[in-house]
């Protein structure tokens, strides 16, 4: 491997919007970390895709609210391909619920995935990447509209947005970009999953731009900020949503 050959982990990179950034961070010449919690069969399939594109990509299991998986998530990229230089926080799950219906258990699990989750892979990205490095988390565009039921996801993805202005002050002086990327309606299983077919087409009509995002829309985005052209862009959320605001 040459010395300016990039690595990149992409957590939650099984399917949906973390499939699409590993594929395009691939193409855009990176080694790429496949992270997944349990799809190990969509997983594998991600890394064909890569390989067949003639990139170099390994699957990693771990969650990413356990300290213990994190650690041994960085510690598999740089036994793998010597380095980390980029890595995107995608993992990510939604619940829907009322405040007034005190689901803890809900709140609990998507704040753990969520904001623990983000806490833990930046963290251990910020004492991980090389000089010049890129930290990109997913937030949410749906935190602008606070749509009942939204509560525990919304919270959770504020405190992302939190997390990454804070960072990008801690990384003062190490050449390290740390930004959010905030997608609107997406078309993958988190944003599909529960909603009838007038409700998908009613947030598709939505945005200006009359249709839901694709995967491939926030990865263009996400390329763009780990590559060279993004370099000044630093410490912002990025809503990339088609005019869903
Ligand atoms: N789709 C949208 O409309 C939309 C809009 C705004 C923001 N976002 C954000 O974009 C990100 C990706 O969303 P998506 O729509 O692509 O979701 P998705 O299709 O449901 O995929 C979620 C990914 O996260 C992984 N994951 C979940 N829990 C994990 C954990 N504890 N540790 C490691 N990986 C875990 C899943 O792995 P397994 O397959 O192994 O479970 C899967 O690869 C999320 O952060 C989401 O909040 C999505």
């Amino acid at each position: 491997m040459s010395q300016d050959q990039r690595v990149a982990i992409v957590t939650g990179a099984s399917r949906g919007i973390g499939r699409a950034i590993a594929e395009r961070l691939a193409s855009d010449g990176h080694h790429v970390i496949v992270n997944y919690a349990g799809s190990a069969q969509a997983a594998a399939e991600t890394v064909k895709m890569i390989e067949r594109g003639g990139g170099h990509a390994q699957a990693v299991q771990a969650d990413v609210a356990e300290p213990d998986h994190v650690q041994r998530l960085f510690n598999v990229a740089i036994e793998a391909f010597g380095r980390v230089d980029t890595v995107v926080h995608n993992a990510g799950i939604m619940s829907n619920q009322r405040i007034d219906a005190l689901d803890v258990e809900a709140f609990d699990r998507t704040m753990r995935t969520n904001l623990r989750g983000a806490f833990l892979v930046l963290g251990e990205a910020a004492q991980r990447l090389s000089q010049g490095g890129r930290i990109i988390a997913l937030s949410t565009s749906v935190i602008a509209k606070a749509f009942p039921g939204y509560g525990a996801y919304i919270a959770s993805k504020a405190g992302v947005e939190g997390l990454v202005r804070v960072l990008a002050n801690e990384l003062r002086g190490r050449d390290i970009t740390v930004n959010a990327v905030a997608p609107g309606p997406t078309g993958t299983e988190l944003f599909l999953e529960g909603k009838s077919d007038e409700q998908v087409a009613q947030l598709a009509k939505a945005a200006p731009l009359e249709r839901l995002g694709e995967p491939t829309d926030i990865a263009n985005v996400v390329s763009f900020l780990a590559g060279i052209e993004g370099g000044w862009v630093n410490g912002q959320v990025l809503r990339a949503n088609g005019g869903f605001v």
